[in-house]
C-alpha cells in the first residue's frame, strides 16, 4: 500500500483537476468521512487502531517499553497522514495548473517522508513485536487476535483491504490464505475472494495458486 501510494502520487498529473480530485478522495485519512472504501490513508489509520485495540494491550504486559514506542510512532504517523490529506484538499482550491503542480511536489515529499517513517515502524514491529508475541502467546491466542481484527471490519472495507493485500502475497502465502478461507468462510465470501484474485493478482501467480489449492 505504501509503494502503491508512492506510484499513485508520482504518476498523478496535478495539472489535471479531475484526476487530482479523485486522488484527493483516495487520500482521505478518516474512514467515517471517506467517500471511497478504497481510501488509502484510511487503511493506514486502521493499522494503528487494530493494533492498539487488540494486540498492544496484552503485549504491553511483557513488552511495555516497546509498546510505548510503537504507540508514539502511531501518533506521529497519524499526524503525517492528516497533513497529507489536508494538503491534498488545499491543493484542490488552487486556481492554476502551475500552482497545483508545485503543491503536488510538496504532497509527494510529505508522502515520501511518511513512507520512510512507516517502513521503519513496520520493520520494528516485525523484528521486535512479532518474536515477543510468538514467545508469550499461543498460536490459538494469536489467531483469536487476528479474528477479532478481521471481525471489526465492515465487509466493504475488508474487501478493499484484501484488494491491496492479495496481490502482495507470494504463491505460498496466498495458497495458505485461500485454503484457510475455503475451509472456514461461507461460500459467498470464498467466491468474493476468488473474484478479487481474478481481478487483482498477477495472472501467473494466481494460476500457480489455483493449481496448488485445487480451485
Ligand atoms: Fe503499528
Amino acid at each position: 500500500m505504501l509503494y502503491g501510494l508512492s506510484v499513485r502520487l508520482q504518476t498523478n498529473d496535478f495539472a489535471d483537476i479531475e484526476a487530482t480530485r479523485k486522488l484527493a478522495v483516495d487520500l482521505e485519512n478518516n474512514f467515517e468521512a471517506a467517500q471511497s472504501a478504497g481510501c488509502i490513508l484510511c487503511a493506514f489509520a486502521h493499522h494503528a487502531h487494530a493494533e492498539e485495540s487488540v494486540i498492544f494491550p496484552p503485549s504491553a504486559r511483557t513488552a511495555n517499553a516497546l509498546i510505548t514506542d510503537l504507540i508514539k510512532d502511531h501518533h506521529e504517523l497519524t499526524r503525517r497522514e492528516l497533513e497529507i490529506g489536508q494538503s491534498a484538499r488545499a491543493l484542490l482550491r488552487l486556481r492554476t495548473p502551475e500552482e497545483r503542480v508545485a503543491a503536488g511536489v510538496r504532497v509527494n515529499q510529505l508522502a515520501n517522508d511518511l513512507i520512510g517513517v512507516y517502513v521503519v515502524h513496520m520493520n520494528r514491529e516485525e523484528a521486535e513485536l512479532v518474536p515477543a508475541m510468538r514467545e508469550h502467546f499461543t498460536d490459538q491466542e494469536q489467531l483469536a487476535m487476528q479474528g477479532t481484527i478481521i471481525a471489526q471490519f465492515p465487509p466493504d472495507r475488508l474487501m478493499a483491504l484484501l484488494g491491496w493485500m492479495l496481490p502482495a502475497l507470494n504463491v505460498t502465502e496466498l495458497s495458505e490464505l485461500l485454503a484457510g478461507v475455503r475451509q472456514m468462510a461461507p461460500p459467498p465470501l470464498m467466491n468474493a475472494v476468488t473474484e478479487l484474485c481474478d481481478a487483482r493478482v498477477d495472472p501467473s501467480r494466481w494460476t500457480a495458486v489455483k493449481l496448488r489449492v485445487g480451485l
